[in-house]
């Protein structure tokens, strides 16, 4: 079905799930070149980037680990902006190889701010996995190592993305009409 209704909104098909399979694929292989001889920790970023790191994961042939976290973000005492914890992240860090990996990347606050909170662990080196990004509302400095699909600003669900819970089991992702 290329036109679904999720709660109060229709969406509409974007990426098929064999264009995602295909992309996914892609970003493994380049990441198997450029960790040769090396043991990334992956830290994938929980709720959303759960099918896209699986999906991720199973095409990695180098030595590797994964980690699972959530964000929680709230604001500062002061008006000093939203301040990001991280909930979960157990794993060691130091002088470790970490590749983050999210599920799109919007604004760029929650990783811009989160950033920090693992460069204080002085990992070895610190990349940024992304599927999506919407280039066009990002207005947090960022480097994206890696990235699926560049999107317009436009609400998507699928593939791990959610409306309000509701979508992340569709193994397309779908544009909001
Ligand atoms: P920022 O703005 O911090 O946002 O880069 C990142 C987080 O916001 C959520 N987000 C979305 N979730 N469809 C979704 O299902 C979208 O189009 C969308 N845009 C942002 C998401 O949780 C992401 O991690
Ligand atoms: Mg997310």
């Amino acid at each position: 079905m290329s036109t679904i209704k999720v709660h109060d909104k229709v969406f509409t098909i974007y990426l098929s799930n064999a264009d995602i399979q295909e992309r996914v694929r892609t970003i493994a292989e380049t990441i198997n070149k450029d960790y040769q001889g090396k043991k990334p920790l992956f830290i994938a970023i929980l709720n959303g980037s759960f099918m896209f790191a699986a999906d991720l994961f199973k095409h990695l042939t180098i030595a590797t680990e994964i980690t699972f976290i959530k964000l929680a973000s709230y604001k500062g005492m002061k008006s000093t902006g939203n301040v990001i914890t991280s909930i979960g992240l157990d794993a060691e860090l130091y002088g470790k190889d970490l590749i983050i990996i999210e599920d799109i990347v919007d604004t760029g606050k929650t990783l811009y701010n989160f950033l920090p909170k693992l460069k204080d662990h002085q990992p070895a080196s610190l990349k940024i996995a992304a599927l999506l990004h919407k280039p066009d509302a990002t207005k947090f400095p960022l480097t994206l190592d890696y990235v699926g699909f560049s999107i317009p600003d436009k609400f998507v669900i699928g593939y791990g993305l959610d409306y309000d819970g509701m979508g992340r089991n569709l193994k397309e992702i779908y544009q909001v009409v």
